[in-house]
């Protein structure tokens, strides 16, 4: 199996290199700034050499094209869009920042679809055909009973159409196309109170993926395997 990773230097990217290897699947496991991620670049020397760590900074288009083109011969089972930012500025009314909501968008909604557009030929020819998605509970309409956090919810909650939407353009190329829950999971977004270790999530996240198939092509998917509510 071969996987790339967007956001592999720290939290749930980061341990899903780490599980992709004691599973002895091959990694390419991109970030933004290779030469400081000391973590990942230590797991990738012990991975005998599974792990290729990638620069990328989601955002950048010409990266995700250089990147594309670099591993024009490489085929990619899993695409895993998991890069994010919950933004800066999700406080009170009245606080948000029209920037920093506009950063976010492009983060989270924008650049897994740029991403997915650049590899699809490489998950077109792998045996998986999958590409997941991390959006979050979050940006769904119907769990939102709370209110609030306006940069975050709707950018995810735009993620969530652009996946549904890349499962019905992609299809005819036998791809699947989810997006994820994660859980509320220990991570610098998450935080030191929340319900998950970042090896839990992964470790189920990964046996959903493992069991994915045409017939789950545009769900959203939380990390008990249940379905999400728009
Ligand atoms: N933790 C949770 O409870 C939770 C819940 C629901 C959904 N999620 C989603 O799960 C995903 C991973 O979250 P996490 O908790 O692991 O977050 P995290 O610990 O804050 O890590 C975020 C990752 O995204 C990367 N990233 C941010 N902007 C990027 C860019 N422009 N280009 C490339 N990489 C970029 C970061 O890289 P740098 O180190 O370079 O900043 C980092 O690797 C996100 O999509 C998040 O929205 C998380």
């Amino acid at each position: 199996m071969k996987i790339l990773v967007t956001g592999a230097n720290r939290g749930i990217g980061l341990e899903m290199v780490k599980i992709a290897v004691s599973k002895r699947w091959h990694v390419f496991a991109c970030c933004r700034n290779p030469h400081e991620s000391t973590k990942l670049n230590e797991v990738a020397s012990m991975s005998g050499g599974l792990v290729s760590v990638k620069i990328l900074d989601v955002t950048d288009r010409a990266q995700i094209q250089a990147l594309a083109y670099e591993m024009r011969n490489d085929c990619i089972d899993i695409l895993i869009n998991n890069a994010g930012v919950y933004g800066d500025s999700n406080g009170s009314l009245g606080e948000f920042d029209d920037e920093d909501w506009l950063n976010t968008f492009k983060i989270n909604t924008i650049a897994p679809l740029r991403v997915a557009e650049a590899f699809v030929e490489h998950v077109a020819c792998s045996q998986k055909k999958l590409i997941a998605t991390m959006s979050s509970k979050m940006g769904s309409m119907e769990d939102n009973t709370s209110g609030g956090s306006y940069v975050y919810r709707s950018s995810k909650a735009a993620t969530n159409a652009v996946v549904k939407s890349m499962s019905l353009d992609f299809e005819s190329k036998g791809i699947t196309c989810v997006a994820l829950h994660p859980g509320w999971v220990k991570t610098d977004m998450g935080g030191p109170h929340a319900e998950i270790t970042t090896r839990q999530c992964v470790m189920q996240l990964f046996d959903i993926l493992e069991n994915c198939s045409a017939k789950d092509n545009g769900k959203f998917i939380d990390v008990d395997g249940n379905v999400v509510p728009w």
